[in-house]
């Protein structure tokens, strides 16, 4: 597999062409934005810590029958995904209270929801990625009713993987945001990313923040933070 022009640089990735025109190279980055780009900065080894992070969900998530475009692993902040035309929603599911949900209904930070809150935003930069409803996202067609059933329907499903097996490791899933791709032949197929980026994660017993959130807040210990979340999924990097 031969990496070849540079396709698209997002705020945490680079994806790159590849000699199969199915595949992408996928480069994950340490820079690290916050507030729709407002707020920025880099946080040490990230890149590696994302790509081991993400992969070591991908599989399991695909060992569970949630497909995905996730291949292998190239290296060691880069991996190989199946191409797919990204959906431009992003899929936020909810355990806890937290973060703009917390701020949008008044709700105190870690409060439990009686039963998971499914959302969606609409992934465009200058717009700020607005929360979006059923109706607005068929007004815009980004997606057919059908569609955004088995967006909610996998999500949940998602959340129930996740939740599970990061309770065995004392890591209480508050939310996290999916991003879901179309194949060529018309499959929806779960892409992007699973980590501290994209997801808070609180220690079990403390609550302590093990994610993102350490950066958005200036809590400080952002790397030793994703660093504990890889050695939980026990997935350490030896030297
Ligand atoms: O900010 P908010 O509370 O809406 O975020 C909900 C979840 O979605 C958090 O886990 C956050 O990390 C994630 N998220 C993301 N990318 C965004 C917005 C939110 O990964 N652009």
């Amino acid at each position: 597999m031969e990496k070849q022009e540079l396709l698209y640089e997002g705020k945490a990735k680079k994806i790159f062409r590849t000699s199969d025109p199915d595949k992408y190279w996928v480069a994950y980055k340490d820079d690290a934005t916050a507030f729709n780009g407002e707020k920025k900065g880099t946080i040490a080894g990230k890149g590696t810590l994302n790509n081991r992070i993400t992969s070591i969900f991908f599989r399991l998530l695909k060992n569970r029958g949630i497909d995905n475009h996730f291949l292998e692993e190239l290296s060691a902040n880069e991996q190989l995904v199946r191409k797919v035309d990204i959906i431009p929603l992003e899929v936020v599911v909810r355990n806890l209270a937290a973060g703009s949900l917390a701020k949008r209904l008044g709700m105190a930070e870690g409060t439990a929801l009686p039963r998971p809150v499914v959302e969606f935003y609409y992934k465009d930069d200058a717009l700020g990625d607005p929360l979006v409803n059923h109706s607005h996202i068929k007004v815009l067609e980004i997606a057919t009713s059908a569609e955004l059933a088995e967006l909610e329907q996998k999500g949940l499903e998602i959340n129930e993987i996740l939740k599970a097996y990061l309770a065995e490791r004392n890591v209480l899933l508050v939310d996290f945001k999916l991003e879901f791709g179309r194949t060529e032949d018309g499959r929806i197929l779960l892409a992007d990313e699973i980590s501290p980026d994209t997801c808070r994660f609180w220690d079990a017993k403390t609550k302590e923040k093990l994610d993102k959130d350490r950066f958005r807040r200036d809590l400080g210990n952002v790397e030793q933070a994703y660093q504990e979340m890889l050695h939980r999924l026990g997935g350490d990097i030896h030297a």
